[in-house]
């Protein structure tokens, strides 16, 4: 992928990056910098995957009803194989096709098993729709609730002689048709690893749980105060019964001990935000929300980043910064193209699950480019393990900082072998919920050194792979040498992304 570098392609592209070309730093002082800045990493997580999840999920055309004329969707089986049939996969990773709320029925089956709605289902089958995905290299996922339907309080669990409504908790509240459980009885992880076999035999690799708490705030119902023991009883019945199935806990999770622990033992990935979605408009999202979700991250990798006591192990749980949204032109996905590069750069740099919730069958080029673009998806597989941490720049009160800021800079890595991913952004004016204030609408030139951003002691093999649309400069392209630092002019909204490479 990489090409020969030359002093000519460096020069074309001075005027959108720059690079100073100054002697090697002082090695002592560059180590001592060093040590202070510390690289955060991911590992395996507690269902043993090893990657963030890709693929596709229907919420966000569910939710905007607006869409589905332009879309040709409606919620039903064919239509889900039709937007997932346009994933480009790749081996090693899993892509899911993942239906949210609305799949299945109002009650349990013969063991108080929630069951798929076969209306949705009549043109596969549920079933079918598996393994229709199965073939084509794709895995599907479901959502659920955490307790059970009260109606089938008198079902009695499967393997047992208990019934359901003696382990569930009539304390609680009820919410959508549900009781949470007595969690410590007898009875209660049964349940869990009924409704895990039950959809590990239909052919569900991952379920999202939806409404968890502590955490879910506005949900708009009176949901119980703590239903976190669900993911752990979710992930026993995961590793005995699920085969190889993900766990995707929801949403805006409380991060506080204990529970940074139970969703850490119990699942792949955890949603630091609200829905980020345009409920019932005529775009998918917009850019105040998208800040939001930014903004969210840099609070999440920053309390793993800079709490000593979280530092020297990986993090077993990968964040879900909510569906991707630029996978369409700005009169369906409701952000400006640079607003689309800034959104896909920061979801990839974040190493986060990479689930769209646009619509797969009207992506424009730069959607299938930002999807698809095989040096993307390469930086993707990067930072899928190293998750960039926030330095802010040089032009900023707090250079080395990890503030939010209008301007930020963003590393990844660097890994053993001497590979980084470099971003920087220029977030244009705070739409509200961006973390920095207010902002001005210039173009800015962001710099951050080597030094800030902790590697200053090595000289690095820049290319950019996305320019960001804008004064960034062009995508896929070599940049040359760095010895001191990185900058680039950025208009409002827009981001660039770097790879390095140690020389
Ligand atoms: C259920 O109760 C019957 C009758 O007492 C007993 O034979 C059976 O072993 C029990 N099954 C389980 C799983 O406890
Ligand atoms: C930047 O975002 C603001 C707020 O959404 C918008 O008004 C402006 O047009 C955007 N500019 C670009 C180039 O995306
Ligand atoms: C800057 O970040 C530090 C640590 O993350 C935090 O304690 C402090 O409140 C932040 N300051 C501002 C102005 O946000
Ligand atoms: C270095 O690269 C090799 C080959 O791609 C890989 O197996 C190894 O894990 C890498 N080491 C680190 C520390 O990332």
């Amino acid at each position: 992928m990489r090409r020969q570098f030359s002093l000519a392609v460096a020069a074309v592209f001075l005027s959108n990056t720059r690079f100073a070309w100054a002697a090697p730093l002082d090695t002592t002082t560059v180590q001592a910098r060093q040590s202070t800045i510390y690289v955060p990493f991911y590992d395996a997580t507690a269902n043993k995957h090893t990657s963030p999840a890709r693929g596709w999920n229907s919420f966000g055309l569910q939710a905007n009803k607006a869409l589905y004329g332009p879309a040709g969707f409606d919620f039903n089986d064919y239509h889900f194989a039709q937007q997932c049939d346009n994933m480009v996969v790749q081996d090693g990773y899993d892509y899911i096709c993942s239906i949210d709320s609305g799949w299945s029925k109002n009650g349990g089956d013969k063991y108080a098993r929630i069951e798929p709605d076969e209306s949705i289902f009549s043109w596969f089958g549920f079933k079918g729709l598996a393994d229709h995905l199965h073939n084509n290299k794709m895995k599907l996922g479901v959502y659920l609730l955490p307790g059970a339907f009260e109606s089938d309080k008198d079902t009695i669990i499967e393997g047992t002689n208990i019934t359901l409504g003696s382990v569930l908790d009539m304390d609680q509240p009820w919410f959508s048709l549900r009781r949470s459980f007595k969690w410590e009885m007898d009875g209660v992880q049964q349940w869990h690893d009924s409704v895990v076999k039950y959809l590990a035999s239909l052919g569900v690799d991952m379920i999202k749980l939806d409404y968890l708490t502590p955490g879910s705030p506005d949900a708009g119902q009176d949901l119980p105060t703590d239903t976190s023991p669900s993911a752990t009883k979710f992930h026993n019945a995961i590793l005995n019964y699920g085969n190889g199935m993900r766990l995707d806990l929801s949403w805006k999770l409380s991060r506080d001990a204990p529970y940074w622990s139970v969703w850490q033992n119990s699942a792949d990935s955890l949603r630091l935000d609200q829905d980020i979605n345009n409920g019932g408009q005529q775009t998918f999202t917009s850019w105040s929300t998208v800040q939001r979700a930014i903004e969210n991250y840099r609070i999440f990798i920053n309390q793993q980043a800079l709490d000593s006591s979280r530092q020297g192990q990986g993090i077993h749980i990968r964040p879900d910064m909510d569906n991707t949204y630029y996978a369409n032109p700005e009169s369906m996905s409701g952000l400006t193209d640079v607003q689309r590069y800034t959104m896909a750069i920061h979801w990839i740099g974040a190493g986060a699950n990479l689930i769209t919730g646009g619509d797969l069958t009207h992506m424009d080029d730069l959607g299938k480019m930002l999807m698809y673009d095989d040096e993307v998806i390469s930086v993707a597989d990067f930072t899928s393990q190293w998750p960039m941490r926030p330095l802010n720049p040089d032009n900023t009160p707090n250079p080395g900082g990890s503030n939010a800021s209008q301007t930020q800079a963003w590393i990844s890595g660097p890994n053993g072998n001497g590979t980084a991913v470099v971003v920087l952004a220029n977030y244009g004016p705070d739409e509200g919920q961006a973390g920095f204030g207010n902002g001005d609408k210039d173009n800015k030139l962001v710099t951050v050194s080597l030094n800030t951003l902790g590697i200053g002691e090595s000289q690095w093999f820049v290319r950019r792979v996305l320019g960001g649309g804008g004064s960034g400069g062009g995508d896929h392209d070599d940049i040359g040498v760095a010895t001191e630092k990185i900058e680039s002019w950025l208009g409002p909204n827009e981001s660039v992304m770097y790879k390095l490479e140690k020389q």
